[in-house]
Order: C-alpha cells, then sequence, then structure tokens
C-alpha cells in the first residue's frame, strides 16, 4: 500500500481525462447521443433526458426515417446541420401557385414559426421566380411586416441565369428578429401570356448562395417538392452577457472561453479563446491548440503554452527561434560563455579521475551491454554526465548517493515481482525492494523509450541530491546499469496523506491536531526548498497523494519528477503548464509564469482538504462544487465556513485554529500571486497556531520531534559552480513532459 501515492493520482487522473477527452470528440454533453443520422448534435443541442440545455435545444431523433432525421425540438423542422457559432440550418419547401389554361389550378402557401431562434437575417435571402409573379413575406415583430418583390418576364431569351434582379427571380433580405413568417403569391395576368414557358410562381426562404437562378427553373414543375436551407441564429438565453455573469450557476460559458451577446435577439454566445478550440459550452471543452504542431512556426524549439506558444533555440545557440525571424545559429563562442562547458569537461575529467569505480562501473556496463549502448549513450546526452558529475561530488564529501546494481535490485524485488508493486503511474512503476542488510527500500522504475522520461529522472537526481530535510522523502541512490533509469528512496510505511484523508475504507479519523502538525510538516519541506535550499527549488506538484507519512506519521514531501530548480537571477520562468488538476495555480495557468507561489496555492488547496475532508476535484459535486478552492473561498465569502468544515474534527476547542488556519488557507488560494502569502510564512504561522493551543494527540501517537535542517551543500567541494549549468538539464529537459493538457485528446 505505502508508497502507492508516487502514482496513484495518476491513474484516477488519467481515467477522468480519458472521459474528458471523449466528451469533447464528440462534442455532445458525455453520455449523450451525439449524431442523428450524420448530424452531429454539439451540446447545448442535445437529444435525450438532460442532454439539452433547455427545451428550445432539443432535438428529436426520429429512426423511423433510414439515415435517421432530426428535427429541431418536437416540431417539422428538419435540421441540417448545427453549428457552434451559433447558427443552424433547417430545411422547408417553397410556396407556389400554379396556372393551367382554364386557371387556378394550385396554389399552397408556407407559413414557419419559430419557438426561440429567430432566421439569420445576414444569411437568408427571400427569393422568387416567376414571370408573372407578386410574392410576399409577411410576419410578425411584435408588429405586422410585409416586404417582398416582384418578378415579370415575357420572354426566356431576356432572363439571365444566375442572377435574381426582377427578370424571371428577384430576392429581398428579410428583416431581423424575424421568428415566424408566411410566404403568399400573386400574379397579375394568371400567366396567361407566359403559361407555356413559365406555369407557376415560386416563393421561398433559403440560405444566401444555396440557390443559383436558372432559366430552366422557370418551366420547371417539380419545385414545388424541393425543399431548400434556411439558417436560424441560436442563442443561449435571453439575457445580454453582462446580466447572465451575475448568475454563474446558469452562464453558459465553460473554461477558456468569452461571451459575446447575440446580434439578432436577446441572448449570448459562448467562444473558446484564442488559442483554444472545441465546446465552449461543456466543461473543459475549450481545448488548448498545439500551435506547434499545427502551424510550425519555428526553426529553433517550439514550445506549446496553453492558449498561445513561442520560440527558443537550443543550448548553443541563439537567435529567436522563429522561421520568420532571425532562427538559430550558433553560438560565437567568447570566453565567458564557454565557461559552463568548461566546468562540464572539468567535471567529467574529475570525475572519471576520483570516481575510479563510478567509471569502471560504466566501462564495464557499456562492455556486458551492447544492446544497450544506444541508450546509454542518450542517456548520456540528457544530463547522465552532468548526474555522474554531482554524484562523484558527493561522493568526494563524503557522503554517497550509492550506486545499485542491476543484480542487487533484482534481487531485493524478487526480480521486479508483480507483488512488490506497490504504485503504477505515467512516469513508471514503483517497487517494495527489501536490500541484503534487511533494508526496506521503494525502487522507481521509469518507463524506456521516452527522452522525457530520462529528463524527469535526473531532474529529480539532481533535485534530491541537493535536500536534506526530515520532511522531504530521502533519495537513497540510483542503478543506470540498467536500460531503465532505477531510483531508490527511503521506504515510507504508512502510504500518502490522500489514504487517510480520503479513503473510506480507512478506519480511523485524523485528528484536526494530527492534520495541522502534518499541514505544517508539508509547509516546512516547502519553505525549505524555496527559501534555503540552493538555487531554490519549486516542487509544481503539491498534493495530497505526494505527501507520505512514516511510521511515526511524519509528513514528507515526494516525488519531485516535475520539480524545477529556479535560477539565482531570475525570480519567475517561463515554463509548460504541469500539475493536477484541483490543484494548479490558476495565475501559473494563464500565464504560464512559474513562482513559488504556485506551491503556495496547490498548498492552499492540501490545506483546505485538510479543514474540508473534501477532494480537489470531484465530479461527483454538483458544478458549482467541483473545484474545491473555488467553493471554498464563495462558501468563506458568505461566511458559512462552519457548513464546509470537516464534521469529524469539528468542536468547540478546536473552532478558533479551524478559523484561522481556514483564513490561511484562503489567502494562499487568491488569485493573484503576489497577494499570497510566502511559504515560509505559511509554515511560521501553522508553527503559531500549533504553539497557541497544544492538544495530545488524538488518535494517532504523533511524536513532536524538533526540526532540523540540514542543508547538503552539494558544491561546497571547493569548485565555484555556475548555478546555470545545471539548468541545461532542468528547464530545457522539461519540454517533452506530457503538459497539462487533456491527454491526448489534440
Ligand atoms: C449527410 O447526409 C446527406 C444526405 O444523406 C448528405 O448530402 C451529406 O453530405 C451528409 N453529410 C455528411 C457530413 O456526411
Ligand atoms: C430538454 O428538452 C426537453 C423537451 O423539450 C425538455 O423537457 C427538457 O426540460 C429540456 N432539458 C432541459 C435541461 O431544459
Ligand atoms: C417519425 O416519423 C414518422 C413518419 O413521419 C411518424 O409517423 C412518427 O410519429 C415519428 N416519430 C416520432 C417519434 O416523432
Ligand atoms: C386546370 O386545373 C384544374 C384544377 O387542377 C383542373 O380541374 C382543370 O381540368 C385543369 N384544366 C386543364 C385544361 O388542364
Ligand atoms: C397582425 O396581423 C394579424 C392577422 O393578419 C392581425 O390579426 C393582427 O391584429 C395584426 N397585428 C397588428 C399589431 O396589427
Ligand atoms: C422570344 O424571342 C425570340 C427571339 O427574340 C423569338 O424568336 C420568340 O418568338 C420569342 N418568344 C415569345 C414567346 O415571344
Ligand atoms: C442557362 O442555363 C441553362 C441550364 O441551366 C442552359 O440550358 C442555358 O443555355 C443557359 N442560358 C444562358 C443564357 O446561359
Ligand atoms: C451556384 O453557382 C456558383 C458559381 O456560379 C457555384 O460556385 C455554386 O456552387 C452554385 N451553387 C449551387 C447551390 O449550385
Ligand atoms: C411531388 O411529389 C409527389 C409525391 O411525393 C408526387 O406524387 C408528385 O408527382 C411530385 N410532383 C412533381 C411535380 O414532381
Ligand atoms: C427570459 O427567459 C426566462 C426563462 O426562459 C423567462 O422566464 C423570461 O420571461 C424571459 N424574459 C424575457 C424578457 O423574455
Ligand atoms: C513571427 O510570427 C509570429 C506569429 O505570426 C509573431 O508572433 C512573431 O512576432 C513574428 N516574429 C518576427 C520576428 O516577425
Amino acid at each position: 500500500m505505502d508508497l502507492r501515492c508516487l502514482f496513484k493520482q495518476i491513474a484516477p487522473f488519467a481515467v477522468k481525462l480519458t472521459i474528458l477527452a471523449t466528451w469533447v470528440a464528440g462534442h455532445a454533453k458525455p453520455g449523450c447521443q451525439s449524431k442523428c443520422g450524420n448530424l452531429s448534435i454539439p451540446y447545448p443541442f442535445g437529444t435525450g433526458n438532460g442532454c439539452n440545455i433547455s427545451s428550445n435545444f432539443f432535438i428529436t431523433c426520429n429512426t423511423t426515417f433510414n439515415p435517421p432525421k432530426a428535427f429541431l425540438t418536437t416540431g417539422n423542422l428538419e435540421v441540417l446541420y448545427i453549428s457552434l457559432d451559433g447558427y443552424l440550418r433547417i430545411q422547408t419547401g417553397a410556396a407556389y401557385d400554379c396556372y393551367n389554361s382554364s386557371g387556378h389550378s394550385s396554389y399552397h402557401s408556407r407559413r414557419i414559426r419559430l419557438a426561440k431562434f429567430p432566421i439569420s437575417h445576414t444569411k437568408n435571402k427571400f427569393t422568387a421566380i416567376g414571370c408573372d409573379t407578386y410574392a410576399y413575406v409577411q410576419g410578425s415583430l411584435g408588429h405586422n411586416y410585409s416586404t417582398g418583390c416582384l418578378t415579370f418576364c415575357y420572354n426566356t431569351t431576356d432572363v439571365i441565369n444566375g442572377s435574381c434582379s426582377g427578370i424571371g427571380c428577384c430576392q429581398t433580405v428579410i428583416p431581423k428578429g424575424v421568428r415566424n413568417y408566411g410566404v403568399s403569391l400573386k400574379s397579375s395576368y394568371s400567366h396567361s401570356y407566359v403559361l407555356d414557358f413559365n406555369p407557376c410562381s415560386y416563393g421561398f426562404v433559403v440560405e444566401d448562395g444555396a440557390y443559383n437562378f436558372s432559366v430552366s427553373h422557370l418551366a420547371d414543375n417539380s419545385f414545388s417538392n424541393k425543399t431548400f436551407p434556411i439558417i436560424l441564429d441560436w442563442t443561449i438565453g435571453n439575457q445580454t452577457c453582462k446580466e447572465a455573469k451575475m448568475h454563474p450557476l446558469n452562464y453558459a460559458c465553460k473554461e477558456n472561453s468569452a461571451c459575446t451577446d447575440a446580434e439578432n435577439g436577446p441572448g449570448y454566445l459562448c467562444k473558446c479563446l484564442d488559442g483554444f478550440q472545441g465546446n465552449p459550452y461543456l466543461l473543459y471543452g475549450c481545448r488548448d491548440i498545439n500551435e506547434c504542431d499545427k502551424l510550425k512556426p519555428c526553426s529553433g524549439t517550439c514550445h506549446n503554452t496553453p492558449g498561445s506558444y513561442y520560440c527558443s533555440c537550443q543550448e548553443g545557440f541563439e537567435g529567436d527561434g522563429w522561421k520568420n525571424g532571425t532562427g538559430c545559429r550558433p553560438k560565437v563562442v567568447t570566453q565567458s560563455q564557454s565557461f559552463p562547458v568548461l566546468v562540464v569537461a572539468l567535471g567529467i575529467g574529475v570525475s572519471l579521475l576520483s570516481s575510479l569505480l563510478f567509471s569502471s562501473w560504466v566501462y564495464l556496463g557499456l562492455k556486458q551491454r551492447k544492446l544497450t549502448k544506444l541508450k546509454q549513450q542518450n542517456f548520456q546526452q540528457n544530463g547522465g554526465i552532468l548526474l555522474r558529475e554531482q554524484l562523484s561530488k558527493r561522493e568526494e564529501c563524503g557522503e554517497t548517493a550509492k550506486i545499485f546494481t542491476a543484480e542487487e535490485l533484482k534481487n531485493a524485488t524478487n526480480n521486479y515481482h508483480d507483488s512488490r508493486i506497490v504504485g503504477r503511474g505515467g512516469q513508471g512503476t514503483v517497487y517494495k525492494g527489501i536490500l541484503s542488510d534487511g533494508r526496506s527500500v521503494a525502487i522507481k522504475k521509469s518507463i524506456i523509450g521516452d527522452q522525457s522520461q530520462v529528463q524527469q529522472f535526473i531532474n529529480e537526481v539532481i533535485v534530491l541530491s541537493q535536500i536534506n530535510h526530515r520532511n522531504v522523502v530521502k533519495l537513497l541512490g540510483c542503478c543506470l546499469e540498467t536500460q531503465v533509469p532505477l531510483l531508490v528512496y527511503e521506504y515510507v510505511r504508512n502510504g500518502t496523506l490522500f489514504h487517510h484523508l480520503h479513503n473510506a475504507a480507512h478506519a480511523s479519523v485524523i485528528s484536526w491536531e494530527a492534520r495541522l502538525k502534518i499541514a505544517t510538516e508539508a509547509a516546512e519541506a516547502l519553505s525549505y526548498l524555496h527559501s534555503a535550499a540552493s538555487p531554490p527549488i519549486i516542487h509544481r506538484d503539491v498534493k495530497l497523494t505526494n505527501i507520505l507519512l512514516d511510521e511515526n506519521y511524519i509528513a514528507k514531501v515526494s516525488d519531485f519528477g516535475a520539480s524545477r530548480l529556479v535560477p539565482s537571477n531570475k525570480a519567475q520562468i517561463t515554463t509548460l503548464v504541469q500539475g493536477t488538476l484541483g490543484y494548479l495555480d490558476p495565475e501559473y495557468f494563464h500565464t504560464s509564469q512559474l513562482t513559488e507561489k504556485s506551491d503556495v496555492y496547490s498548498f492552499g488547496v492540501v490545506l483546505i482538504e485538510l479543514l474540508t475532508g473534501l477532494e480537489a476535484i470531484s465530479f461527483e459535486r454538483p458544478q458549482h462544487e467541483r473545484n474545491l478552492s473555488l467553493y471554498f473561498v464563495s462558501v468563506m465569502k458568505e461566511e458559512r465556513l462552519l457548513d464546509i468544515i470537516d464534521k469529524r474534527v469539528l468542536n468547540d476547542k478546536s473552532i478558533e485554529q479551524l478559523k484561522e488556519a481556514a483564513n490561511l488557507a484562503r489567502r494562499c488560494v487568491r488569485l493573484k500571486g503576489e497577494e499570497r502569502p510566502t511559504m515560509k510564512e505559511v509554515a511560521s504561522e501553522l508553527e503559531g497556531l500549533r504553539t497557541t493551543q497544544k492538544h495530545p494527540w488524538g488518535i494517532h501517537d504523533l511524536p513532536d520531534e524538533e526540526t532540523e535542517y540540514l542543508l547538503h551543500d552539494s558544491y561546497g567541494c571547493g569548485t565555484s559552480y555556475d548555478g546555470s549549468t545545471s539548468f541545461s538539464v532542468g528547464p530545457d529537459s522539461m519540454k517533452n513532459q506530457v503538459p497539462f493538457d487533456i491527454d491526448g485528446a489534440r
């Protein structure tokens, strides 16, 4: 059970993403029929219970036809196409008025009544054909209106194909806001002068451009049976955007979309923001466009970000990376610029000399496993050299991150037996191992084949090898001998905080005091990463499943696969947005600017979960409660805090502490990063809260040790180290990671 943490969170998340992806694919509401015959039915339209946003958006799919036909609401207007740009195409027939030598032979007028959606005044034309014809379109717009056109001709030779200017064919526009109309026809001489080539008059509303007049139509009797497409404008509700936004529960525009007032009639429409595409009426319906794949705008490296993209050049190249710009060209090497390269080169030299064991191991590894040689080379190109340098420095300093042999780990895990798996996820699999000296360890086996995995692995080793804090999970060593990189951690026995808080089957409830202690410890670990570690580290994926509990219920922050080292001269860095739904800092999501405050936000969500006992995101909750942090803030605004606090920890003694912690959590999830407290402030406020009122621990007996910071100076062996070198592995290596985005749904 214990280390399932490392990956357990990924599994349900991935499932949710898959669901989202299928929702989006059909554009229909999840669980709803997305097609009727070959008509796609995007939400807000729908057929079936709960699939339409309101009754005007109901589609009747009549399967007695083959293929099935779709009708608007429960009426008889057949729907041909629905566009998310706010229009739909229906079809209807023409009015006709026919004569024979003895006078009138047949007459049929046409009426349409629409419940809500007006006829588009820009996309349709009222059209009449005939050579002795007055055509009227009449209707009600609150007041009665009537418009129309007339067309006369005496000889087909006068008629011009394709021209509806009054000879044989006429057209006129219809007014705005028309929801019902009738077409009627009149004739001056009962077609008596033109009977031999034009016995009938026809009148119809038709989509602009969908009808081409031709002389032959004047004599064509089949027109009375023809149908013509008409465009209707649809809108949501009868309010303006401004009014609608005041009722967020009913507001139809979802994430990454914007609202526009309708042009024809009341109501509004939603549209995905620039850089996004999809269905703005569905939850997570607007998906990021991967401009890098679509436009290929860069000659250098292209970075897709939510809603945008940018170009950059690889290490050692300069220029803007744009195809239309300067592109990338090799950097002119000056003395100062070559410095980091020199350091690396020196590092290799030093490590090769001083760490005979290590290099001979690499040598043997390469020799023994010719098949894996290519992978080894890749690995080295991707930072293996740097990693080796780091590790060998630690060795010099006397504190070795142990290099395990493949054989050793194979034995420890019983040849990676399935029964030893404690976690599985996108990055790889975690096994429980028992070393020959009896120690339990957790072994993380990355998935092979993907460069980004190797880079993530290096990243984690570099981050973890620099920190030694009692609330951070300890990296014991690694194994580079196998094709697949292996990381060996201390084994944290008591599983994840998520498991303890949210697993219904878990018998005991963690007391508020225990929760506060765990929160304080996690905050201290993050505060340490942000301010005491050098260079500072942003965790990027703070959440309940990444906080482990050991046998004494001491919190240990884990999973540094996504973490970033921050160059000391930069307060913020631009990155691909990465993180977990529900914990992701919205400011970071929108700007891609990563700062320490993003961790503060995620920590705020963790604190809210501890306070409420609710999950950060849950699709089982009603829509406005799905995102816990938003819900929590709205509840606090309404001063209903006690309604949302976990009833299991609410009592008279804890109430003041709970209130203060809630206020702190609320500050942590402020939308603007700069308004959030620093992790250091958070840690000290939590510590302050704890000391104001000390209770004996609730169910679990939690010893309260003095926290001890041990900053391990990994560069402390006399070599000065230019921090930027490590970032060639850090930031740029992240580009291939799966960004925060709907999996595979691009
Ligand atoms: C749908 O069916 C109609 C007639 O059966 C056809 O004209 C039209 O091209 C089809 N549309 C699509 C998208 O297949
Ligand atoms: C969808 O349309 C049906 C039929 O008009 C209606 O009964 C139902 O209430 C509508 N759904 C919603 C959510 O308004
Ligand atoms: C489907 O169409 C047939 C033929 O027009 C009609 O008899 C039937 O009532 C329709 N069914 C529905 C559910 O509207
Ligand atoms: C003209 O049409 C009417 C009505 O359909 C019919 O009764 C009459 O016989 C027709 N006359 C000729 C000459 O076809
Ligand atoms: C509109 O026309 C209908 C029938 O043609 C008539 O009953 C109604 O009174 C008219 N309304 C107005 C406002 O003139
Ligand atoms: C139409 O015009 C052509 C040539 O100008 C003439 O030959 C023909 O008789 C005319 N037809 C009628 C019905 O007037
Ligand atoms: C108009 O189109 C018809 C067929 O649609 C053709 O037979 C006729 O010759 C055309 N007339 C002119 C003047 O182009
Ligand atoms: C009408 O004619 C134009 C060119 O003259 C053509 O591009 C278009 O497809 C035609 N439309 C129909 C419905 O035939
Ligand atoms: C119109 O359709 C009906 C039946 O669908 C058919 O009996 C009639 O002959 C058609 N009329 C013309 C002018 O094609
Ligand atoms: C707007 O729509 C609501 C619900 O559909 C309805 O109750 C209300 O009367 C409408 N208001 C106007 C001004 O049409
Ligand atoms: C190249 O084109 C992109 C997008 O059109 C634009 O953002 C960028 O500024 C352009 N670069 C240059 C150097 O013109």
